[in-house]
């Protein structure tokens, strides 16, 4: 087994403010705890959201935010999440009350194909939770997701869930989560027993033991105090054939593993690791308690020309999340901005940083769970989504007049190519506007050729393109499908004005322009791309463009 090298320190209680290293910040702003979660579908992430929202006093009962039927992941079920607006939305940003705290919950995406969504999401949060299944360990998207986290020197507090079922021993998740992504794993609960025998476990922040109600899966567990593991207590309330076997273990663990350091955590080397049974609500409210103590706070919005602290008195914020048709009525969008400092109140007038045009934002809603509500206020680290008719986009950043913008919300490359067609010719003109729609949303980029009708899209995964036919069809009444391309590579054409029209006007057959009215290079053979690169050393091709203009 591999594990990191002995602390010398012994398990301590967690400090209230871990985040001593940075200025004050202002209550209302240290209290917030913004994070989403991480997992590979199935390990319980939606479980776990429900119970976060219970304790959270946001839902009264278990099961609301739960999508119903038996294979809620199979495709069209899947579709018909993302067309059930209401489902989708009120799960993009959830805010909750857990004691002195208050939680932004931000929702990733869960399919593998909406991989660029979910990858921007993780740019608005300060932290995130990753769900394991006990008895699966590390899976692949997890892996993916956590690897993106890393780039941000995201904090990550992990939870190995499904504890009451058969799992794998707790060293070897431990060990596989060290190894595989390379982070120190710091035990904050043990478990006791596994399976049909987990009855429980060792908290080993608070010297307590926490034991599984397994008869009513929304009690909350029996706590009991010990004093150390020498305590007679323990003997009176676990069991012997599983007593010596959990004595030998944290003994193992508190000699080889490390204890929590906040600040290691804080930089993202240490992950704490709670185990529990999100279906039985157990190991739950310990984990949320982590996240308050080891949040972190708001963090510094990195910007240009300068990072913005949460401390500021001026509200900024950026736009990471574009949905739209949310009410099927009316063609308007909610922009998600995450504020990235001040406190914002509603009715505000803020400076639109693209446009240079100021902005009223007289409607802001807040998502309790299923309901949306006014914001009267916001501070920084809350999530608000602004309803407005297309001026805001991915990567817009609000101020109040300073010319700063927000930066590190990526881009991706579009990896597949498709032309699309509306199925009726005469309905050109609803599927530009429909077409222009997704582009903003980040559902997929899309591209006007100069040379011939109709629209190229390019997405990164397959199944994106179904989405798309399908609420394409469903807001819009509008049948499409979608056809080969004769291009499978496309790439901006960034440089100097002169030089870009030169290219353009020499190579109109692979000119094409996007949304925002960009001219785009596509070619299906990296020969091509190689000569534009040599025939004009000034210009570069680039598989992405920044999100901002
Ligand atoms: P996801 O959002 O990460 O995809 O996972 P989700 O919460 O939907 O959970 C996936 C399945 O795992 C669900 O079962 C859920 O009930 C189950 N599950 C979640 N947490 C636990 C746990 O702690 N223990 C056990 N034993 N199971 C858990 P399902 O059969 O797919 O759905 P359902 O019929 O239960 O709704």
């Amino acid at each position: 087994m591999h594990v990191a090298p002995p602390c010398p320190r012994r398990y301590m209680r967690p400090m209230l403010d871990t985040n001593t290293n940075r200025p004050e910040l202002p209550p209302e702003i240290a209290r917030r705890r913004t994070f989403a979660i991480i997992s590979h579908p199935d390990a319980g992430k939606t479980t776990l959201t429900e119970k976060f929202l219970l304790y959270g006093g946001a839902i009264q009962m278990a099961g609301q935010v739960r999508a119903k039927g038996e294979a809620r992941r199979t495709r069209s079920d899947f579709m018909k999440m993302e067309q059930d607006r209401g489902i989708s939305v009120s799960a993009s940003a959830m805010s909750f009350d857990f004691g002195k705290y208050r939680f932004n919950l931000v929702d990733t995406p869960g399919h593998s194909d909406f991989s660029e969504d979910t990858y921007r999401t993780l740019t608005a949060v300060d932290a995130a939770v990753m769900v394991i299944d006990g008895a699966k360990g590390v899976e692949s998207q997890t892996q993916k997701l956590f690897e993106v986290c890393r780039l941000r020197d995201l904090p990550i507090l992990t939870f190995c869930n499904k504890m009451d079922r058969e799992s794998r021993d707790t060293f070897d998740i431990i060990d596989e989560i060290q190894e595989n992504l390379a982070i120190d794993v710091s035990p904050a609960s043990w478990p006791i027993g596994m399976g049909r025998d987990f009855m429980g476990t060792y908290d080993l922040l608070n010297d307590r033991l926490e034991l599984m109600d397994r008869a009513d899966r929304n009690v909350v567990a029996e706590t009991i105090e010990i004093n150390g593991l020498d305590d007679p207590k323990l003997a009176e309330h676990v069991p012997e054939h599983l007593l010596e076997k959990f004595l030998e273990e944290v003994e193992m663990a508190k000699e080889l593993l490390p204890t929590i350091d906040p600040q290691s955590v804080l930089e993202g080397h240490m992950t704490p690791i709670w185990f529990g049974s999100a279906i039985n609500s157990f190991g739950v409210q310990e984990l949320m308690q982590g996240i308050a103590n080891y949040g972190p706070e708001p963090q510094p919005q990195q910007a240009s020309p300068r990072t913005i602290a949460p401390e500021e008195k001026k509200v900024a914020g950026f736009v990471f999340k574009v949905q739209a048709n949310m009410d099927p009525k009316h063609r308007d969008r909610v922009a998600f901005m995450r504020l990235a400092s001040g406190h914002f109140k509603r009715g505000m007038k803020l400076t639109h940083v693209r446009s240079k045009k100021p902005m009223a934002v007289s409607n802001p809603v807040l998502f309790l769970a299923s309901d949306r509500e006014l914001a009267e206020e916001a501070w920084a680290g809350d999530i608000i989504g602004i309803p407005n008719h297309g001026q805001l986009r991915i990567g817009d950043t609000l101020t109040e007049g300073e010319m700063i913008r927000a930066t590190g919300i990526p881009s991706f490359a579009p990896e597949l190519l498709q032309v699309v067609r509306a199925g009726d010719p005469m309905k050109a003109k609803h599927l530009e506007k429909a077409l222009m729609q997704f582009a903003e949303e980040g559902a997929a980029k899309v591209f006007k050729p100069n040379i011939g009708s109709g629209f190229i899209v390019g997405v990164v995964g397959a199944l994106q393109f179904e989405v798309l036919a399908s609420r394409i069809e469903l807001e819009y009444g509008l049948p499409v499908r979608f056809e080969q391309s004769q291009f499978t590579s496309a790439r901006w054409i960034l440089g100097d004005k002169d030089e870009v029209e030169k290219l353009v006007n020499s190579n109109k057959q692979h000119i094409a322009h996007d949304n925002d009215g960009d001219p785009v290079f596509l070619t299906r053979l990296q020969w091509d791309i190689d000569r534009v690169e040599r025939d004009y050393p000034d210009l570069t091709l680039s598989a992405t463009k920044e999100m901002m203009v």
